[in-house]
């Protein structure tokens, strides 16, 4: 398998990489991979959302020789001096940092387009000056927005639903559009519904797994938005890892262009319910003191499902954990974190 093959081959060849967001969920597990595969990296967070926690976690799971591979810039992708201070002696990048959340961006739409177009557009463009061997950034499921067709595929697209869908498009096309005029390729990974360990369980704005499992954890309330028929590809995170990797190291041809990362399922939020009640009961742990159904969220869409076929076919990407397995791998550091 080519993922197999390139781990062989970052072993052997360390290079140095950008990592936005490295103190957050995904950047934080993409930098555990790159270190733990001998490579250098640069982080660079604001800490905005991100926790020096979850960095602390990656130092203890590397070797002492591999964390010394790691430098922090705490800095603000908002800067473009910053993000070319970052930049100097860096072969590849990996853009993740962004303001997340649909109902974030629904209350604060100005930052959220500070940071995901203007903090993109300055990771982007010095880049481009610098000629970086390869830029992956974070897309997202929400770009699909009023679009009805399932499962998802990635040229047929509609109207955005929030200002966060808004930046993530804007982020593509800008993407497109350096391609086009100066012949820098960035590809876009469009995440659907990722989970795993270090994914913040609080807060206003956390995902419904994390903030599922630590309700059941608690004996607390668990919400369900709608009537719980709702569906979405939840998606571990080993899987996002894997298909960074190999969108970094991806042909010419398959470069600066944008794919699904996802598993190609659906599960509803009852049924994830049910899975959750179920992994968490092998534990010992007991059940959410009361289950409230409530409204729609504003900006969310009903279903949400990808076609995988493309990053299969272009990059070779294989998701190598079912939804189950994910939960289970994850359950471990959540009842540890809680
Ligand atoms: N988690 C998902 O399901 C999902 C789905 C689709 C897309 N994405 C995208 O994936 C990326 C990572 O998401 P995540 O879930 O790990 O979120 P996260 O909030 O855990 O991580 C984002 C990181 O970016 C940092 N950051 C934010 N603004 C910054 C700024 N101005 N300058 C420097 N650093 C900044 C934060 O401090 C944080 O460490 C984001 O671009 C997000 O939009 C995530």
């Amino acid at each position: 398998m080519r993922f197999d093959e390139l781990k062989e081959q970052m072993f052997s060849t360390p290079e140095t990489w950008l990592l936005t967001g490295c103190a957050g969920f995904i950047g934080s597990n993409l930098l555990q991979f790159l270190l733990l595969h001998n490579q250098k990296v640069i982080g660079l967070d604001n800490f905005s959302t991100g926790k020096i926690s979850n960095l602390e976690e990656v130092k203890n799971y590397v070797s002492i020789g591999q964390w010394e591979n790691f430098n922090l810039i705490k800095g603000d992708i908002r800067s473009e001096e910053t993000c070319k201070l970052a930049l100097k002696g860096v072969d590849r990048v990996l853009h993740q940092a962004a303001l997340g959340s649909v109902p974030r961006s629904l209350k604060d739409p100005l930052t959220t387009n500070q940071v995901n177009i203007t903090g993109f557009l300055n990771m982007l463009n010095s880049s481009k000056d610098q000629q970086v061997k390869s830029f992956v950034y974070a897309a997202s499921s929400s770009t699909y927005g009023d679009h009805p067709g399932l499962p998802k595929i990635e040229d047929k697209i509609g109207k955005p639903l929030s200002p966060y869908a808004v930046t993530k498009f804007v982020n593509e096309i800008y993407a497109d559009v350096y391609q086009k005029s100066y012949g820098f390729s960035a590809t876009g990974l469009r995440y659907f519904n990722v989970f795993g360990s270090r994914q913040d369980p609080d807060g206003a704005y956390a995902a419904v797994i994390p903030k599922w499992v630590s309700a059941i954890i608690g004996g607390e309330d668990i919400f369900i938005n709608g009537d719980g028929e709702t569906s979405r590809d939840f998606c571990y995170i080993e899987n996002v890892v894997q298909a960074n990797i190999l969108a970094s190291f991806a042909s010419e041809d398959a470069k600066g262009e944008v794919y699904n990362v996802a598993l190609g399922d659906r599960t509803t939020l009852n049924q994830l319910f049910q899975m959750l009640t179920e992994i968490l009961k092998k534990h010992n742990v007991g059940y959410p003191k009361d289950i409230i159904f409530r409204d729609f969220r504003a900006g969310d869409v009903k279903h949400s499902q990808a076609d995988i076929s493309k990053a299969k076919n272009l990059l070779g990407y294989s998701p190598l954990f079912k939804i189950k397995e994910g939960l289970e791998q994850s359950m471990e550091w959540y009842l540890n974190n809680d």
